[in-house]
């Protein structure tokens, strides 16, 4: 696929993600040479400023986090094809004049142009958004052209949240134009889920119950609250945050039957089915037994001091937000039954670092009946998300010498010595793919509404229920509360060590 002709309307684009992240992408696929010709971009937001003010603080951005560096001769070509639009978001006003912005675009390349409009504001501003596009016309593309909307997170707050703006976006963009940003979909490892498991002969016999003894997702960040990010995470919390989304595309990867073709909605029918499957966990009692809430205390990462959750800037001193979650969860499908799935995510961890390891059997039987098995024997298959991408397999070999005594030992897979060359950052693939049409790499409607169901339960648990599970502590820098421990104890397992 290719991406198309077109001029992308980012709202919010004053904001730290537009930034951070999607101008520096935008470069990087000019320097790669992918981006479209005749490529233009248009901040919309409230505060005034001229397109050169705007330009020079998309460059100081870009020095910073440009994965490929900064240089000043591309930034000066790729630059002019951005602009500044300054608007309410509620002032159909402003629209209008955005429509006529874009319709001079349009005489000066001589043809109508395809327009994609990116939601990056907060999130209280997509419904006047949506609502202010459809009353100035611009939902509609122009001379047989499209217009389509990328939706940033988060996709609401709960199910009712989510439908009501599902419900928004429905009346102003058909499904297919809608695109809604998983960045962790974007991820070049995660998509490398589907080819290990598909085009792998290997693997995929015996991905399942009668081999797999359990499986685990790890999301560890050594950061907190900084740049001013606890006035949001305080309203949302780890599982909103991060479980929601992120994990349970990830879940919804390692866990899917194989779609019959690459489509959006093949393989978005797969995903989808998994979340539906998750066993239910419904009421105070179940959610304890399952799921470990934490917030961190005082401690250090890398010898750096932090301080607690509740100390944080902008987070509320009595704070009932998790900053750390554990899940044990089960599938209830032929391929998954009595197979748990234990799911970690948390700030102020040692490090960065997701991962997914699968965990398998032990044999029936090993006929070396003096040789005792080391500790931690089974073969695991770790696929490593981010950094230092890869996959490993670790597996047991006998140690060199006349005694037969066996080592876990493994074998390595790095995605930046095998191909030499660093992955594109997510938003580069995602946003290259909704200018060219593909939706395989954004969440359906269907998906998301789905796992805001499941969550909506441990939510209600936690917020509404007389006898809430306890907010348990881990200090700073630690691998979470001994209760996570306890949890995978409990089944005569233990996390992984990173
Ligand atoms: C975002 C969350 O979606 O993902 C943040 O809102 C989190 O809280 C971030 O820090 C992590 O993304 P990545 O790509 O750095 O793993």
């Amino acid at each position: 696929h290719r991406a198309e002709p077109c001029t992308v309307v980012i709202f919010g684009a004053t904001g730290d993600l537009t930034n951070r992240k999607l101008i520096p992408a935008l470069y990087n696929v000019a320097v790669e040479g992918d981006l479209p010709p005749q490529f233009k971009v248009v901040g919309f937001a409230r505060r005034d400023k001229s397109d050169d003010v705007f330009r020079k603080e998309l460059e100081e951005g870009n020095r910073k986090n440009s994965r490929q560096g900064h240089n000043d001769e591309l930034w000066a070509s790729f630059s002019q094809s951005i602009h500044y639009h300054r608007s309410e978001f509620e002032d159909l006003d402003g629209y209008k004049a955005l429509a006529d912005l874009l319709n001079k675009f349009d005489e000066e390349r001589g043809a109508p142009a395809n327009r994609l409009f990116y939601l990056a504001s907060a999130p209280e501003a997509f419904k006047p958004i949506l609502e202010m596009l459809r009353a100035a016309g611009l939902n509609q593309g122009v001379g047989g052209k499209w217009a389509r909307v990328v939706c940033e997170k988060p996709f609401g707050k709960d199910l009712k949240s989510a439908r009501a703006l599902n419900e928004t976006v429905a009346a102003t963009f058909e499904e297919k134009d809608t695109y809604r940003i998983d960045h962790y979909l974007g991820k070049e490892t995660a998509q490398n889920i589907m080819v290990l498991r598909f085009a792998n002969a290997l693997f995929e016999p015996n991905w399942n119950s009668r081999y797999i003894d359990h499986v685990q997702i790890t999301c560890a960040e050594n950061l907190g609250m900084e740049g001013g990010r606890g006035g949001y995470y305080d309203t949302a919390g780890a599982l909103r945050d991060m479980v929601q989304n992120h994990l349970f595309q990830l879940l919804s990867l390692v866990a899917m039957e194989p779609p019959t073709d690459l489509s959006a909605d093949s393989v978005r029918d797969e995903k989808v089915k998994v979340i539906r499957a998750l066993r239910p966990l419904v009421g105070p009692e179940a959610v304890g037994a399952n799921i470990i809430r934490a917030q961190y205390t005082a401690g250090s990462v890398d010898g750096v001091p932090r301080v607690g959750y509740r100390q944080e800037d902008r987070v509320n001193p009595e704070s009932q937000t998790e900053a750390y979650v554990a899940l044990r969860l089960f599938i209830d499908t032929w391929r998954w039954q009595g197979v748990p799935f234990y799911i970690r995510v948390g700030k102020q961890l040692p490090k960065k670092a997701t991962e997914i390891s699968v965990h398998f059997k032990r044999p029936p039987q090993v006929p070396f009946a003096t040789a005792r098995l080391p500790g931690s024997s089974e073969n695991t298959l770790v696929i490593r998300i981010q950094p230092d991408e890869g996959i490993a397999l670790r597996i047991l070999a006998k140690q060199p010498g006349q005694a037969l005594s066996m080592q876990q030992v493994k074998m390595d897979f790095r995605y930046s010595s095998s191909f030499g060359k660093a992955s594109p950052e997510a938003y580069e693939r995602l946003l290259l793919d909704a200018m060219a049409g593909d939706a395989t790499l954004f969440a359906r409607r269907d998906e998301v509404e789905s796992a805001w169901k499941f969550i909506d339960e441990l939510e209600n648990a936690w917020h509404k229920s007389d006898t809430p599970p306890p907010m348990c502590e881990y200090p700073a820098g630690s691998w979470g509360p001994k209760e996570a421990d306890d949890l995978l104890r409990q089944d005569g397992r233990e996390w992984r060590t990173l």
